[in-house]
């Protein structure tokens, strides 16, 4: 063999060599488990202080039910804007791999709209449909944050599997795009209800934020896409 065969069969196997790849990310079942609990944490400790706001102690202030509406109402918020963070942070860090657990995020953001409209039918309204309804119609900022709600009842409806099979990707894409309207909504009755004592300061923070998130994907969209040479 002369010295030029001798360094190509030498170079030929370290040239086939496939080229590490980068590693996956590695989000094992248990990851969702521990989302699961931490999501729920909040409202933990908003029942514990509701359950001992009974017994008689001063954990939640001086007007429990005030501050159990406004709390649940400001983890409504702030879930939906953890919910709506996923994308552009799974599009920044490049890890496709955590729109899994975009959907717990959206059926947390729901049940802690729940509860807000609970601990509101039951403390401030002691659950008469009646008066409801008519405080409903009567405060405007009231009529925004339903309208949210009703509007995220479908999108929770549709969250699951057999849903998007049968809608189909393109329709379930449309109908889930209401998250934009649910999240402006939301904002808006958090300025309309702080309006009444010119209290801004908070509601500049989310509507920042909110602000980034949606147009993070305006210009995402309007970024030409990029084609194989
Ligand atoms: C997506 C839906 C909703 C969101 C994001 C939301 C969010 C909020 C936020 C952020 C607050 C202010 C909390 C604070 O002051 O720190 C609030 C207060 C409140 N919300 Fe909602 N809300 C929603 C739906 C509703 C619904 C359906 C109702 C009732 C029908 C409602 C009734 C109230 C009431 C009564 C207050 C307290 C007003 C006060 O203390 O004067 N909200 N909500």
């Amino acid at each position: 063999m002369d010295r030029a065969t001798a360094t190509l069969t030498a170079a030929a196997p370290r040239a086939a060599r496939p080229r590490p790849r980068p590693r996956p990310l590695r989000l094992r079942p248990a990851a969702k488990v521990v989302l699961f609990v931490v999501c729920l944490l909040p409202f933990a400790w908003l029942l514990r202080g509701a359950v001992l706001s009974t017994l008689g102690e001063n954990v939640l202030g001086a007007n429990p039910a005030e501050a159990l509406i406004r709390a649940t109402g400001d983890w409504t918020l702030r879930f939906l804007c953890i919910t709506l963070a996923v994308t552009p942070l799974r599009q920044l860090i490049g890890k496709p791999a955590l729109a899994r657990f975009r959907r717990m995020l959206g059926l947390f953001t729901f049940f802690y709209g729940c509860v807000h409209f609970l601990c509101y039918s039951w403390l401030d309204m002691g659950l008469v449909l009646d008066d409801i309804l008519r405080d409903i119609a009567k405060r405007p900022f009231i009529l925004v944050g339903t309208s949210a709600l009703l509007l995220m009842l479908p999108l929770a409806a549709t969250s699951f599997n057999r849903a998007i099979k049968a809608l189909g990707p393109a329709r379930w894409q449309a109908l889930h795009r209401a998250v934009y309207a649910v999240v402006l909504l939301g904002l808006l009755h958090f300025f309309w209800m702080r309006s009444a004592k010119s209290n801004y300061a908070e509601v500049a923070v989310y509507a920042a934020v909110i602000a980034l998130l949606l147009g993070w994907r305006l210009v995402a969209r309007a970024r030409p896409v990029r084609r194989a040479a």
